[in-house]
């Protein structure tokens, strides 16, 4: 197994919605290397959360990755708006819709590098034959709607799994784990190889004083 740069994500899910662009420019500072956006609609996921408009705001605060993950469907109608928006990653639920072959190209047409998302439910088989056209795979570890929930023991055999078919595509394939994930999570999510920890509850938890060492403490 060979796994590269880990990278820390910082959910935004978790900061203060009242003061959205001081806490991106806070976790950016204290050293996330992306900006993790979720983005829910009320009928993919059992939430709503925020859009593209809100994204668009948030731009000027960062210059790291902005790393969108999409829990809504369909999908396809609003890649460019999340493109134009800045994102830099679009992540799509394999689950969101029929045709992820599709909305990979649709989101590499845009300018913006792919991800597919699994979740704890779907098996890692989704992703393989779609695995020379990814540039992330995202292995849910809790159910996703919701910030603050338990780690998933069960999604550590499937990011092992994941890691082997990455390691076998032999290209450059991130392999990212969100929900549940605090340093010792994170630590195990490592070992079974993944390279990007998105983490919500566990960086703005603490409040700003915390961020720099939560991150540290993440990336292990
Ligand atoms: C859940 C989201 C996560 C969430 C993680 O659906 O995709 O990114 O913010 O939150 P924590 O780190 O609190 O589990
Ligand atoms: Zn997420």
């Amino acid at each position: 197994m060979s796994t590269p740069n880990i990278k820390v994500a910082a959910s935004v899910l978790a900061a203060r919605f009242d003061k959205l662009g001081e806490e991106v420019r806070a976790v950016d500072k204290a050293g996330a290397d992306h900006i993790h956006l979720d983005v829910m609609d009320g009928h993919f996921v059992p939430n709503i959360s925020f859009g593209a408009s809100v994204i668009k705001s948030l731009r000027s605060c960062s210059d790291k990755i902005f790393d969108v993950h999409l829990m809504i469907a369909p999908v396809d109608p609003f890649i460019e708006a999340f493109a134009a928006a800045g994102a830099d990653i679009i992540t799509a639920h394999v689950e969101a819709g029929p045709h992820t072959h599709r909305t990979i190209q649709a989101i590499k047409h845009a300018g913006c590098k792919a991800g597919l998302a699994l979740n704890p439910g779907t098996p890692v088989e989704a992703v393989e034959p779609l695995m020379d056209d990814l540039d992330l795979v995202l292995v849910m570890t809790v159910n996703p709607g919701f910030g603050g929930q338990s780690f998933i023991e069960s999604t550590l055999r499937k990011v092992a799994k994941v890691r082997e078919m990455i390691d076998r595509s032999g290209r450059e394939i991130d392999l990212e784990v969100d929900g549940g994930i605090n340093p010792s999570t994170a630590a195990r999510c490592v070992a079974a190889g993944a390279n990007v920890l998105v983490a919500g509850t566990a960086i703005f938890g603490g409040g700003p004083q915390r961020y720099a060492a939560e991150i540290a403490a993440i990336r292990g």
